[in-house]
């Protein structure tokens, strides 16, 4: 069947199988930003914002997505112009192997949507089914605590790759 979608505010009109879920759909269509590391709803790589909200894509079937709008890693930022969000990562050393990356920065996009001011715990708990291997999820926390002030005007809390004077590397190990 074809269904018609937005992917990252362009249209589409994509031929899909019955059984197929929307995370092998985009990555066919060459959105490989969405990871597959489980295949069953339980890691978080594969979440994409499907109207705002993140969805595991490979826990949807293809055709849920018929007349939705998608966004995948793809469509936030690009390398010369990073979203908020992708730059609080960069600068908090928030990012190791990255397989997990996209999908917890588009969760990440969806709290700060509907919670510009989340407290850590909103965080954690926004982020507790994107599991990472690498990070100790310590730095994305603050990399997406850092964010959301970036995103209500504030001043940043680190830039330049976690240089400045206030930088949470201060002393730590790398975990
Ligand atoms: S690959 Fe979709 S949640 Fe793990
Ligand atoms: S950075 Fe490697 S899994 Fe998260």
């Amino acid at each position: 069947m074809k269904i018609d979608l937005t992917i990252n505010g362009e249209p589409n009109t994509v031929e899909v199988g019955s059984e197929e879920d929307l995370a092998t759909v985009l990555r066919r269509e060459g959105y490989t930003g969405v990871k597959c590391g489980c295949d069953g709803g339980v890691c978080g790589a594969s979440k994409v914002l499907v109207d705002g909200g993140a969805e595991m894509a490979c826990g949807m079937a293809a055709e849920e997505a018929d007349g939705r709008e998608i966004v995948t890693i793809e469509g936030l930022g690009s390398q010369d112009d990073l979203h908020p969000i992708q730059q609080a990562f960069v600068d908090h050393f928030a990012v190791q192997c990255g397989f997990c990356i996209p999908g917890m920065i588009l969760q990440a996009k969806s709290l700060l949507a509907d919670n510009p001011d989340p407290s850590e715990a909103e965080v954690r708990e926004a982020i507790d089914d994107n599991i990472c291997r690498c990070t100790g999820y310590q730095k994305p926390v603050e990399a997406i605590l850092d964010a959301a002030g970036r995103m209500r005007g504030e001043r940043a809390a680190v830039t330049d790759g976690g240089t400045s004077a206030n930088s949470p590397r201060g002393g730590e190990s790398h975990e």
